[in-house]
């Protein structure tokens, strides 16, 4: 990429603004002093947290020098030197946490968009670009997962071909964490999660977006979009075994009756069973321009009722554990009335989780947002049961945003 050499007028930047490619000439505003070695392009998003660790709230970047770039493309440069107050980089950490992480989702759709318009021109799956971004999701997934997910609830409804493929990589991924497998594992049933819809690019959209039932000749194929993907997988460098056992088998059942193949329960390992589990949750919560998504309760019923049968039974049992009784996102209704939000599980206290308070069935009115720790002394509200979030006209996307 050729740079434009021509001066211009510096921007001040909040530093929750900045963006991969910008090129930063100096220090707005910092809470603390802390020396800053030189200036530089962001290549990194780790060089984001530097500065905010370091306390810097705004800098100056020269709009003509900085790049248009949607993904981490040079290796790590330090912007900022160590700093004299690390211990204050550790207080409160969590906001910038959150920033980061909502970066970064942003990232892996616009990424995940990419794929899937590259696809469609007939371009292989540049597998290499993939990696940093399952890397920093899987990442994300053991400092703050919550947060992460919390994103995922919200569902654009006419880009559920891209949103539900990132949301099964980081279920797998999430799922696998709970299930003690090691990183490079993680990273690659990420990038299976990823890639596993990737045939349906080849299906007509008249079948792809039907809202009522397909017709025989209709699923037949719908189905077909499996072999597609595996076929696009073949093609394409950088495909492990475990990246085409997500593709190739999400659609499998313990009982020999799934496909493509109606491979029998000893066929399918970890890793496909893990994918039809996951699959089959994203599918049913998910809200679609047709239909609004199931509660994550209702879609543990159905697996559980297919358990043994459909699905590995062990597996189900721990992804439920894994997800939480009540998963991030979901709206409860608390026995004082109110309605809530819940925004991070407690793995202590399962049945009291962080929630938002936001609406007041009583009075039948929003209430201020309000954060509420059910799990700390003192606090007396219990989760009197999951509510559908229409019966009240809310906005879950308002509140998890
Ligand atoms: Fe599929």
């Amino acid at each position: 990429m050729t740079e434009d050499k021509t001066p211009s007028t510096p921007l001040l930047v909040a530093v929750q603004d900045l963006r991969i490619g910008m090129y930063v000439v100096a220090i707005g505003q910092q809470r603390q002093q802390n020396e800053i070695k030189r200036s530089g392009r962001i290549t990194q998003r780790r060089q984001l947290e530097e500065l905010m660790n370091l306390g810097v709230l705004s800098v100056w970047i020269d709009p003509s020098k900085t790049q248009q770039l949607s993904e981490p493309t040079a290796p790590s440069t330090p912007l900022a030197a160590t700093a004299t107050e690390s211990s204050s980089a550790e207080r409160d950490n969590r906001p910038r946490q959150e920033i980061r992480i909502r970066r970064l989702y942003q990232e892996a759709k616009t990424m995940q968009n990419k794929l899937f318009h590259n696809l469609k021109r007939g371009e292989p799956v540049q597998v290499d670009e993939l990696e940093a971004i399952a890397d920093e999701l899987v990442d994300s997934i053991f400092e703050n997962r919550d947060a992460l997910f919390c994103l995922a609830r919200i569902r654009e409804k006419d880009s559920y071909l891209m949103e539900h493929s990132l949301n099964v990589g980081m279920l797998l991924a999430n799922f696998g964490r709970f299930l003690e497998l090691e990183r490079p594992v993680l990273r690659e049933l990420t990038i299976g999660g990823l890639l596993h819809d990737t045939g349906k690019i080849m299906i007509p959209d008249h079948i792809l977006h039907k809202p009522g039932r397909l017709t025989e000749d209709e699923f037949i194929i719908m189905k077909s979009h499996v072999n597609h993907s595996i076929s696009i997988l073949k093609e394409s460098k950088g495909i492990t075994p475990i990246m085409m056992t997500v593709a190739a088998c999400h659609h499998e059942r313990l009982d020999g009756k799934g496909y493509p193949h109606g491979l029998p329960g000893e066929r399918l390992n970890l890793y496909a069973r893990m994918s039809t589990v996951v699959d089959v949750y994203d599918a049913l919560t998910a809200d679609r321009c047709y239909k609004a998504g199931m509660p994550a309760t209702a879609a543990f019923r159905i697996l559980l009722q297919g358990a043994g049968s459909q699905f590995d039974e062990e597996l189900v049992r721990k992804f439920i554990k894994c997800m939480g009784i009540h998963p991030v996102g979901t709206l409860v209704k608390l026995q004082s009335g109110k309605l809530a939000i819940v925004v991070e599980r407690n793995e202590d206290a399962p049945l009291q989780p962080k929630v938002k308070v936001i609406y007041s069935t009583v009075g039948q009115h929003h209430l201020e947002v309000k954060l509420l720790d059910l799990a700390r002394p003192g606090v007396n509200e219990t989760i009197e049961g999951v509510v559908d979030p229409k019966s009240f006209g809310i906005d879950m996307s308002r509140y998890l945003a």
